[in-house]
């Protein structure tokens, strides 16, 4: 989505001090703007995220007739339209660099009257939507897209759905909701089994917004055809970009940092586990709940961190951290090593593929596995590395470039703004040594 070249140059720094709230929880902010948009009546999202992606979200929105109004930074007045309130948009619907974004919205707009079509920026036209396309089509969805699945996605209107029970292939909370969603449409019952727990956003809002749903872990059913009642969100600070702090203060020797008010769903949590079976120190302070999510004050303390195998169950759990990993095993003793994250390769760039070439030219031992990585720890050099526009891998590098034995150069920076804007800014506040440069 952004069209400008940004570098980082990322120094040995630290200690990291303090105390940050990183920003609010992204795949939270895309699901609050879309039931706010679909309900009955006023809703105000509290902590929404400012990034490109969810930004884009809430721009489809408008082009479909809603009114959204911006008080202040970070909070969304939605005037939802109800469930059939929504009016055909004029132009594509453009999602950016977001995956949640046009998966969602695959589902959703397979349900209205009205003919739409989804587009992505470059990384986002190479993934793939058949995962989301065929379950749909089973409901009677009409989406066509590029050979191989790929988007622009062309959702004809009017199609009348119908309930599946479908078992997803690959964990994936995206084709999860974009089923549900649809599903609010539908005829009869939707049931969704997953083969590991994902994220279960899109069952919990709906029921804050009013809507019968059963659900548990991997499992969820919902029936077409009742209304979305307008509410508040709160949405707490997203765990994956407290991510890059907490491998941060991890890794830098005299660091104390306190993230505050992280989202603590279970399903989003697994780099605590990994990293804590690696040595970390790491503690939940002041455990609570913010608008229905558990939260919590994050303390991390330096700790010496040695390899493990990541436990395939935990994969899941934390399929948005592994570049963060990377880092933590790249510096940790002993070998690391990663399996069962096939997924990997199809984010929003071939993360195994980057991280592991990344590592490898700051002199740091990887192999490659197709599900996978092996990591062998030690002292990170210097150098230059690509992060392929990848927002995660460009974070994750500059955590590298803290720790490393000189500067390192990442290219490739500018979609961190899809994710976290205020990244350079909290980092160099709390400790880092962070410049832009222009690529
Ligand atoms: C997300 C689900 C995950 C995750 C993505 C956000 C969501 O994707 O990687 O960043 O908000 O539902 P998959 O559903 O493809 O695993």
């Amino acid at each position: 989505m952004s069209e400008r070249r940004v570098d980082w140059i990322s120094s040995p720094a630290g200690p990291l001090r303090g105390e940050l709230r990183v920003p609010g929880d992204k795949s939270i902010s895309h699901r609050a703007v879309m039931f706010a948009s679909l309900a009955d009546g006023v809703s105000r999202i509290t902590g929404f995220l400012e990034g490109e992606d969810t930004r884009a979200t809430a721009r489809a929105f408008v082009e479909m007739g809603v009114r959204i109004e911006a008080p202040g930074a970070s909070e969304r007045i939605v005037h939802g339209v109800g469930l059939h309130g929504l009016r055909a948009p004029a132009v594509p619907v453009d999602c950016g660099n977001a995956g949640t974004g046009m998966r969602l919205l695959a589902g959703l707009l397979a349900g209205q009257q009205f003919d739409s079509t989804l587009i992505g920026d470059e990384s986002l036209s190479r993934r793939p939507m058949r995962r989301v396309i065929e379950p749909l089509a089973q409901m009677g969805a009409r989406i066509d897209s590029r050979p191989g699945g790929l988007p622009p996605l062309h959702v004809s209107g009017g199609q009348g759905l119908r309930g599946i029970d479908y078992t997803l292939p690959v964990a994936s909370a995206q084709v999860k909701s974009a089923i549900l969603l649809a599903g609010l449409y539908a005829n009869g019952e939707t049931r969704i089994t997953e083969p590991h727990p994902t994220r279960d956003y899109t069952e919990r809002m709906l029921a804050t917004f009013g809507w019968p749903i059963e659900f548990g872990a991997g499992w969820a059913r919902l029936t077409g055809g009742h209304r979305v009642r307008a509410t508040d969100v709160v949405v707490p600070a997203d765990f994956s970009s407290a991510a890059f702090f907490i491998v941060a203060a991890t890794l830098v020797p005299g660091s104390e940092l306190v993230l505050s008010s992280v989202g603590m769903n279970p399903r989003r949590t697994g780099l605590l586990q990994a990293l804590r079976a690696m040595g970390a120190d790491i503690w939940p302070a002041n455990a609570r709940e913010l608008g229905g999510e558990p939260v919590a004050d994050l303390v991390v303390r330096h700790a010496a961190l040695h390899g493990i195998d990541v436990p395939v169950e935990i994969v899941a759990d934390m399929i948005d951290e592994f570049p963060a990993l990377f880092v933590a095993a790249a510096a940790a003793s002993g070998t690391t090593r990663i399996r069962g994250a096939a997924e990997l390769r199809d984010k929003e760039s071939d993360r195994i593929a980057v991280m592991a070439q990344g590592l490898r030219a700051l002199g740091i031992e990887v192999e490659e596995m197709p599900d996978g990585a092996t990591i062998h720890g030690g002292q990170i050099g210097a150098g230059e590395v690509d992060s392929c526009g990848d927002h995660r891998c460009a974070m994750s590098l500059s955590v590298a470039g803290l720790v490393a034995r000189d500067v390192v150069r990442i290219r490739d920076c500018a979609n961190v703004a899809t994710s976290f804007p205020d990244f350079v800014l909290l980092c160099n506040r709390s400790g880092f040594s962070i410049e832009e440069a222009r690529g």
